[in-house]
């Protein structure tokens, strides 16, 4: 007996799907077993050495102290910079704030504006933890699928489709997580127009991978279609562009109202992100952004290898445009039998495939999207060619 009694918004949770992988993958690998991790959403660089350099200095020279809670003036100024430089939009100190990672402003800004009820809408597949933290904040996601012969790109049609007077923000996030789709910077402007027809819908523009693209430059909303800059809110963060997932850095910029509701929040929550944290951000920000021309080199030959390797085995996926993901369809295979028995789900076949080879891929219901997994290829290419080799030969062996 306990005499715990969990929240109802707690309770309303859905366990993550991705767990039954993630720990299984930790028991195999106890036991000795040689795994290979398909499943991560970090890169596989090192933090650049200036950056690292950058927050070494900092603790040196006692910037260890609380700061105020939106950023330091240098990091803020730093963040300014960076909007201006990439998509030509200004932002004043207070429209901007660091957190302690990108995941923090999600949340600050739902917290911060959801009523009970109130609408998201989410595209997906989308990231595992958009919904949840939208349902916590006391919402109700409206998921609009897209799909995989359009690219994973949603279309302004589909999601004007859904917007009711309830509700209250679209979500866009391009690249994708989990499918790489990049938002071409036309169905941006349609998406953007179809907005312009609902003042009541903000939007969440979640660019955190925007630095990792191998085609188009990516963009971002409020740099295409003006006029909703005073409605949206741009969520960035250092950890994949920079390889920062540790350091935990999430930074935006967005209405002043809305920011100033978001710092109020986290004044109560996490206060200032690190100090030393913030000192690499700096670094990072205003540094030189040239290791970023080999990092998307080495992603972009890995995507090749992965991506024609997936679709030679009948996983069919359309090409990533971004991130660090492939997102292929598992549907050729459910219905047949392997050694562990039937493969009637994305998540069975994602355990099969662990228990028999090693191999760690995320389901794709975890994202939205039954009958499809996630593959991350943040990991290096001797292991990605066995992994691929690997995964052939299991489904080659389905019964
Ligand atoms: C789409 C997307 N948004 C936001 C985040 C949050 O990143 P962080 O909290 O590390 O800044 C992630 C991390 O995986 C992500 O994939």
């Amino acid at each position: 007996m306990t005499s715990l009694i969990l929240s109802p918004r707690l309770e309303a949770m859905a366990p993550s799907a991705t767990m039954a992988v993630t720990q299984k993958a930790r028991d195999l690998k106890a036991q000795g077993r040689d795994v290979i991790a398909l499943s991560v959403g970090e890169p596989d660089f090192d933090t650049p050495a200036h950056i690292r350099e950058a927050a070494k200095r900092a603790i040196d020279e006692g910037e260890t102290r609380y700061t105020a809670v939106d950023g330091t003036t240098a990091l803020k100024a730093a963040i300014a910079r960076k909007f201006s430089r990439d998509h030509g939009l200004d932002y004043a100190d207070d429209a901007i704030m660091a957190t302690s990672g990108g995941k923090f402003l999600i949340f600050a800004a739902m917290l911060a504006t959801l009523r009970e009820g109130d609408e998201v809408i989410i595209p997906a597949p989308y990231w595992v933890s958009y919904p949840d933290i939208v349902r916590l904040a006391g919402g109700v996601p409206v998921i609009v699928e897209t799909k995989a012969s359009e690219g994973f790109v949603p279309s302004a049609e589909a999601l004007e489709a859904v917007i009711t007077e309830k509700t209250r923000w679209l979500f866009l996030n391009s690249p994708n997580n989990p499918t790489g789709a990049v938002i071409p910077k036309a169905r941006l402007a349609e998406i953007g127009e179809m907005l312009l027809r609902h003042p009541h819908v903000w939007v969440l523009t979640d660019d955190i991978y925007e630095h990792l693209s191998y085609g188009e430059a990516v963009t971002t909303l409020p740099a295409v279609v003006p006029a909703l800059k005073e409605r949206t809110l741009i969520v960035n963060g250092a950890s994949k562009a920079y390889a920062m997932t540790g350091w935990r850095l999430g930074f935006g910029a967005g209405p002043v109202p809305l920011m100033a509701a978001m710092r109020k929040l986290a004044g109560q929550a996490t206060s200032n992100p690190s100090s030393v944290t913030q000192a690499a951000g700096v670094a990072a920000l205003n540094g030189d952004h040239g290791f970023l021309d080999e990092w998307r080199s080495v992603f972009q030959a890995r995507r090749d290898l992965v991506f024609s390797k997936l679709n030679d085995m009948g996983l069919d996926c359309p090409t990533p445009g971004g991130a660090f993901y492939v997102f292929p369809s598992c549907k050729s295979v459910l219905g047949r039998q392997g050694p562990g028995g039937e493969i009637g789900t994305d998540g069975d076949f994602c355990l099969q495939l662990l228990e028999e080879t090693g191999v760690a891929a995320v389901p794709g219901t975890a994202f939205g999207a039954p009958g499809h997994f996630r593959v991350s290829y943040a990991t290096d290419t001797a292991a990605l060619e066995t992994s691929m080799d690997r995964l052939a030969q299991f489904v080659t062996g389905l019964g």
